[in-house]
């Protein structure tokens, strides 16, 4: 039992609060020391070295190529073709061809191709997401899409005679590839 002094002097046996070691308390104030200079240093190791091989990582967006082979010409049979890869329509006319993109040009879903005879084309693309339509040369008619639908490039690659879709260069509404039968 440790005693206490009162203000009066007398002594009190016991006490409300143990008095620490003044040893351990050194002690246990060098381990918080050391351990914060260890977390320091170890940081200070790891900041430079986690950016050094960032460095060998190359800061790259990888996006599938907007232009590509998407098949011989004979899988390109008279009517529409859909790519569901690219999003994009590709139609044959007899010896003409053309592509239309399938991502509705108000928030991106993916338009579908509605068949309906009594209409001028034959078809009308229809988005499911919010219900805008386009006419079958992709004019926007109906709905809150903003513009009509995109028009791309086709051409025919020389060494193996695939169609080639080019996404990154847009055509407009009239433009035909024609090829040979
Ligand atoms: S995304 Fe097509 S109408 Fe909204």
């Amino acid at each position: 039992m440790i005693s206490a002094r009162t203000k009066s002097g007398a002594v009190r046996p016991g006490l409300d609060h143990p008095v620490q070691n003044p040893s351990r308390l050194q002690q246990s104030r060098r381990d918080f020391i050391g351990t914060l200079g260890f977390a320091t240093a170890a940081l200070t190791c790891a900041v430079p070295a986690w950016m050094c091989l960032r460095a060998y990582v190359p800061n790259v967006l990888y996006e599938p190529p907007r232009r590509l082979k998407v098949g011989p010409l004979a899988r390109f049979t008279e009517g529409a073709t859909y790519l569901p890869d690219q999003r994009a329509f590709v139609f044959r006319e007899k010896d003409t061809l053309f592509s239309i993109g399938a991502r509705c040009t108000h928030l991106g879903c993916t338009v579908q191709l509605a068949k309906m005879p009594e209409v001028e084309g034959g078809y009308e693309f229809h988005c499911p997401c919010h219900g805008s339509k386009f006419r079958a040369d992709g004019t926007n008619f109906a709905g809150p899409a903003p513009s009509p639908l995109p028009y791309y490039t086709l051409d025919i690659a020389a060494e193996d005679d695939q169609l080639i879709l080019d996404m990154s260069v847009l055509a407009d509404k009239g433009w035909r590839l024609t090829v040979r039968s």
